[in-house]
């Protein structure tokens, strides 16, 4: 007890000397505290009752926490409702997204949906047109998977270089929560496939109505029919009362708001579909059919939104890695722009086209740093560092950035998003 209050009043005389100072005793600016609260004074929180129980009927989180939120960019796109808002990577830990920090993406804002008068139509090439009420689709079997989603737009603007300081804005377009519904395959097998089904064409009920071919193989292996996210019902920017999960496969393809699911023989592009996803190469073609998301990781902590406060010391690097393609079975990181790796630890469970949570612990000795990771599947799939990814596909590219990111550790433990090589 005596040792700490005098190691706080030796760094509470040191914070008046200069922030130097403080560095070395371990303590920062932000956590100086205000004396009359540290030991072994009795807080102000401790000398009065709190709330009781049912005042706060839908919990939020503490008050000091209220910078951890969505984030826009204005210039990004013409007007809100078609738009996106970025997760706080930087501020979460682990593997599950809350659901009030989920990025959005819609494209004719966010539709509220009555549940009394939500359908979900299935028709087309099947023997038996169907329309469900979501009571009848809580009454089927379901089924609780954890999957990221990530939009094919994630990282877009970082195909010419560095441009975002902050992995919420490189890299927050991505989410990853446990999501409760019925296998869409349990549906199309109540309708009947047609032997020459090959395609369905999924759509929302929102005012953008956007729809998205899907191949039915897809559809028959892991799609759900999803209503819940994290346990409770989803909300209504993330497609209240029910979406389409499409594992491991770009955002886009995720219809929230579902509403009709019609059966085909052939995609329906540039015929329906309304949403085009493709990306353009230097040489003027075009890659189709891009669907799957590739392997990708970020370091979320240290990055420009957390810098290193206290100096050099033990420190702990953090992310999140995650693949379209199955497991993330290993990550690496390295400290000097990619010539030497090591491999990080993850910790806490491992899915299938799911997120991962990684860390690399090590003793900072103060000077600069140039932070990367790459994540790696059991496919043996391994991410390639942006340059590489360049050459492949050249600079006309929106979707499909999945290159290595680099953060520059600076010795004042700020933190600016670069590129090396
Ligand atoms: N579904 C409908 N009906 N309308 C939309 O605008 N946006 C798509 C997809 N599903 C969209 C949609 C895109 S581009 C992405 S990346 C994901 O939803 C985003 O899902 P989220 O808002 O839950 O993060
Ligand atoms: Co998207």
């Amino acid at each position: 007890m005596t040792e700490t209050t005098d190691k706080t009043r030796a760094s509470r005389r040191k914070f008046l000397a200069g922030a130097a100072g403080l560095a070395a005793t371990g303590v920062t600016a932000a956590h100086a505290g205000n004396a009359k609260n540290l030991p072994p004074n009795v807080a102000d929180w401790t000398r009065t009752l709190g709330d009781g129980v049912g005042v706060r009927a839908y919990g939020k989180p503490s008050k000091h926490e209220k910078d951890v939120v969505r984030r826009t960019v204005a210039w990004l796109t013409a007007t809100p409702e078609s738009s996106v808002s970025f997760t706080p990577l930087h501020a979460l830990d682990g593997i599950i997204t809350p659901n009030g920090l989920c990025f959005e993406r819609h494209h004719g804002g966010i539709t509220e949906v009555d549940p009394e008068d939500y359908r979900l139509m299935i028709h087309g090439l099947v023997d038996k047109p169907l329309v469900f009420t979501l009571d009848e689709l809580k009454r089927m079997p379901r089924v609780n998977k954890i999957h990221f989603l990530e939009c094919a737009a994630n990282s877009g603007m970082e195909w010419r270089g560095a441009q975002l300081n902050g992995a919420q804005y490189t890299h927050g377009m991505v989410h990853c929560v446990q999501y409760t519904g019925v296998p869409l395959k349990a549906l199309l097998e109540q309708a009947g496939l047609k032997t020459n089904a090959k395609w369905l064409l999924a759509e929302g009920g929102d005012s953008s109505g956007l729809n998205r071919s899907i191949p039915i193989a897809k559809a028959l292996d892991d799609c759900l029919v999803a209503y819940r996210m994290n346990g409770e019902m989803l909300r209504p920017e993330q497609g209240y009362p029910v979406r389409l999960v499409v594992p491991g496969w770009e955002g886009n393809l995720w219809i929230k708001w579902l509403r009709r699911i019609k059966i085909g023989d052939q995609p329906w592009f540039s015929r329906e579909e309304t949403a085009k996803y493709t990306d353009l190469l230097e040489n003027g073609k075009a890659r189709q059919f891009t669907f799957v998301m590739d392997a990708k990781s970020v370091i979320t902590s240290p990055s420009p939104q957390v810098p290193v406060k206290g100096g050099k010391g033990f420190t702990v690097i953090s992310g999140l890695a995650w693949s379209g393609r199955g497991k993330v079975n290993r990550v690496d990181v390295s400290l000097d722009g990619g010539r030497n790796w090591r491999t990080a630890r993850i910790d806490g469970p491992v899915f299938d086209k799911s997120c991962v949570r990684f860390y690399y612990e090590f003793d900072w000795n103060g000077e600069a740093l140039l932070l990367q990771s790459r994540a790696m599947d059991d496919t043996g799939y391994v991410q390639p560092t942006k340059n590489a990814l360049r050459k492949i596909r050249g600079l006309n590219s929106i979707y499909h950035n999945n290159g290595i990111q680099t953060w520059a550790l600076k010795a004042d433990g700020e933190v600016e998003n670069v590129e090396v090589g």
